[in-house]
């Protein structure tokens, strides 16, 4: 939800044609994060704006391009990243909005208007950046409400853009005005730039004046309450970006030609003076209790994945004679790959500052008040003379490499990201099996390994029960799996949407079993239901795709989907993986049981299988595309499943209505009676998914009611039926491969899938990115 890209090049020279087109990329790599408006804040540094024949300027150094940098260029365009693609090609650049292939230098302007000549535009060698695409919170989705916001529309001396909700903005705006402060915008963020001119202001008064960016930072941010991540540039420190980050994601990336970087570090600075230590970085990881190593370190098999990301120990070096460093700040790594694959995840309360070639991170350490953000009283900026207060400390950071490919955040030969997503789902399940279901010398499936869980086994099957906790698609998959874990466990399982958790303040025990599952790993919900659980002494579980995400690092142990990185906001492979996971999970817990051995010997095959039986499904696409041309005039689509298929119904209602924008529901066979039943007619189409299975008896005697009632009948059969068109002849059919009960929620889906996907491209609408709606859903 809202995506934060960010750029600062050290002594790697960029025209301002490519620095905009690096902006832009980032932006589009994130646009499924939100889609309502898009910006971006540069330099306009002299260099790109004046004919500059002295050559002497480039020999001049750091202070010289902090002179130059005075002017910020703030682009901003509501709706998709295109749109803010032609507004800077044509107010940037001088380009005719037909103009689309190429920013031509020779057409180029400065943004005072004036025609510049290709050989004016020079490359500069320190550019800060910072972009954003905004999901829309505080204020509708128009130009003056979108990031990068700033300390004042005309000078533009800090600009921040931000991720996440400022719950404290209220009466800091308040006080802000009572200051003289001019608020042009209805966002809880604009607060944040405003905040920083106006404490500069009172260190400058309070004869501060040796105040660095991030040490500023670091003081508006202890007056903030709710989440964010944040990136802040100023024209009062050229050169130099701030990154912060507490309840949303944010990732740095690093790229320069040696492999190394420099890393300086300093020690409490309280007082405002800088050490400057030079230190070479930790070569281990710190312990983690979480899903990726630490208490629960991942033997081989379960870090033998192809699509997640690997912790590796870099060296750093104590180099500063002029560096040679590209630095990025992201929402996540899909914006990252194409730069650079070096990473560094940063933590809540850290703050990073980069400049001059080198990075540092401090942690906010607890404040010494009971409450941060001081808005009134004697503790407030607002009266008096005003220091800074924060104390931070140094802190260490894994540099991770990413194992992502470019490839993973391409369309490639699809269309869109959805269809390209489906069709991965035979891949993605393998790699979701991949070193933990162990083979026996023949082949045969013997044995699960999760090596992110075996620690915890012993505990999880002492639980009092199980409860499994997510939102949307996450939360079908949960109610996919109960049943099978309630079979193999024998535990009382129970099934929590997170932001019920919150509102009811369920009661959780000490020896509860929570098991979170999200593909971001950054939903708020579930993250805060997670919080809520571990603060009740609840185990917490993570069935998690994205590795170093919040959810999968806060949690005790769990498993990594390896589903790949999904960016079509409808969940599709993350929902078939999230239900492999999980049984592979089930299986761990029961291995011990005896009376289970067929059983689980039967899912284990089963599972092998299973992604031959999912590519065999994908077979049917033309099918779908006819069904779909049939159906794209319908405003409503009734899916009626029970048993290991509940799920399916209402997760085959849930893409239909959030990609195809048509009224769908999901119902229980078994309340067919008790109300459904009222609305069918002969035009209602219904779709029963009736594959061979415990309710098969059942589910016929559904289609022979709804038949009597005239009803408009699609069937999802195994391809072994033959009883189901007797009952209904007049029914569509759709065949799907039959496999164990458990498994067959994820073959059945993927007609839904596809049905979705064509009813939604033949309707007009955009798939991937559907109305409203945004991928990370990190607010509350
Ligand atoms: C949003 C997305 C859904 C997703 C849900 C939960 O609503 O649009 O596709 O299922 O969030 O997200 P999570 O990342 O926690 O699985």
């Amino acid at each position: 939800m809202c995506g934060i890209f960010a750029y600062l090049n050290c002594g790697v020279p960029k025209t301002k044609k490519e620095i905009v087109e690096k902006l832009l990329v980032g932006l589009k790599r994130l646009e499924y994060r939100g889609y309502d408006s898009a910006g971006f804040a540069m330099d306009d540094n002299e260099k790109w704006c004046e004919d500059d024949d002295d050559d002497d300027d480039e020999e001049e150094g750091g202070d010289k391009k902090r002179h130059d940098a005075k002017k910020v260029i703030v682009c901003r365009e509501v709706g998709k990243i295109a749109n803010l693609e032609a507004l800077a090609r044509k107010e940037l650049f001088g380009e005719d909005d037909d103009d689309e292939n190429e920013v031509k230098a020779s057409k180029s302007k400065s943004s005072n208007g004036r025609k510049k000549s290709s050989s004016s535009i020079k490359p500069l060698d320190f550019c800060a950046s910072i972009a954003h695409t905004r999901w829309a919170t505080h204020g509708p989705p128009n130009k003056i409400n979108t990031h990068p916001h700033t300390s004042d529309s005309r000078e533009n001396e800090f600009v921040v853009v931000h991720n996440g909700i400022i719950t404290n903005h209220a009466p800091l705006r308040a006080m802000l005005e009572r200051r003289g402060m001019k608020f042009e915008t209805d966002t809880d963020t604009e607060v944040i730039p405003k905040l920083c001119k106006f404490l500069s202001d009172k260190f400058e008064e309070s004869g501060e004046k040796d105040v660095t960016f991030r040490q500023l930072a670091m003081e508006v941010t202890r007056q903030l309450q709710g989440a964010y991540a944040l990136v802040f540039k100023s024209t009062k420190y050229p050169g130099e970006l701030v990154a912060a980050k507490r309840g949303s994601p944010l990732l740095m990336g690093i790229s320069d030609d040696s492999g190394e970087v420099s890393c300086v570090i300093d020690g409490n600075l309280s007082d405002g003076a800088e050490e400057d230590v030079l230190l070479k970085k930790a070569s281990g990881n710190k312990k983690r209790k979480s899903m990726t190593g630490g208490a629960a370190a991942a033997p081989a098999a379960d870090a033998d994945t192809t699509t997640t990301t690997t912790r590796i120990t870099t060296t750093t070096t104590t180099t500063t004679n002029n560096p040679k460093v590209e630095f990025y700040f992201a929402s996540d790594a899909s914006a990252m790959v194409e730069h650079t694959k070096r990473v560094l995840v940063l933590e809540d309360d850290d703050v990073c500052h980069c400049h001059d070639g080198t990075y540092k991170i401090y942690k906010v350490e607890k404040q010494k008040h009971p409450h941060p953000g001081y808005t009134s009283g004697h503790d407030s900026p607002e009266y008096g003379l005003y220091k800074p207060v924060v104390l931070s400390k140094e802190v260490e950071r894994t540099i991770e490499t990413l194992e992502m490919e470019v490839e993973s955040i391409m369309k490639g030969e699809f269309d869109h990201f959805m269809q390209k997503e489906i069709f991965e789902q035979p891949e993605a399940i393998s790699s979701t099996m991949r070193g933990r279901l162990v083979l026996d010398v023949l082949g045969a499936a013997e044995r699960v390994m999760l090596g992110g869980m075996s620690q915890f086994a012993a505990t999880i099957r002492r639980s009092r029960r199980i409860i499994l906790c997510g939102c949307g698609t996450s939360y079908n998959s949960a109610i996919a799996i109960r049943q099978l874990f309630e079979e193999l466990t024998e535990l009382p399982v129970t099934l929590e949407l997170a932001s019920d958790v919150l509102d009811r303040r369920c009661p959780f025990f000490r020896d509860d079993t929570c098991i979170f599952i999200s593909q971001s790993g950054e939903t708020a919900d579930t993250l805060k239901a997670l919080e809520y659980a571990k603060a009740k002494g609840a185990l917490c579980v993570g069935i998690v795709n994205t590795v170093g995400s919040a959810i999968s690092r806060a949690t005790d142990c769990g498993v990594h989907i390896n589903a790949g990185a999904e960016i079509g906001v409808a969940s599709t492979k993350a929902y078939t993986c999230q239900i492999v996971a999980m049984v592979l999970v089930a299986l761990s817990l029961s291995e011990d049981s005896r009376s289970k051995h067929t059983r689980r010997d039967d899912i284990m095959q089963g599972l092998l299988k299973l992604p031959g039986c999912v590519k065999e499904c994908l077979k049917m696409d033309a099918i779908l595309l006819e069904l779909a041309q049939e159906l794209k005039e319908e405003h409503s689509l009734l899916i009626f499943g029970r048993g290991f298929n509940y799920a399916t119904a209402l997760e085959g209602a849930l893409k239909v209505k959030e990609v195809a924008l048509v009224h769908s529901e999901g119902i229980l066979a078994g309340e067919m009676k008790h109300g459904p039943l009222a609305l069918v007619d002969k035009h209602m189409p219904i779709i029963v998914v009736c594959t061979n299975d415990g309710s098969y008896e059942k589910q016929q005697s559904v289609v022979q009611q709804l038949k009597a009632r005239d009803g408009r009948l699609i069937l999802i059969v195994s391809d072994d039926d033959t009883e189901m068109e007797k009952t209904a002849p007049d029914a569509v059919i759709l065949r799907v491969p039959k496999v164990e009960d458990c498994l067959q929620a994820v073959v059945n889906i993927v007609p839904l899938q596809l049905l979705s996907y064509h009813l939604t491209v033949l309707r007009g609408h955009n798939c991937d990115q559907p109305r409203n709606l945004a991928k990370s859903v990190t607010v509350e």
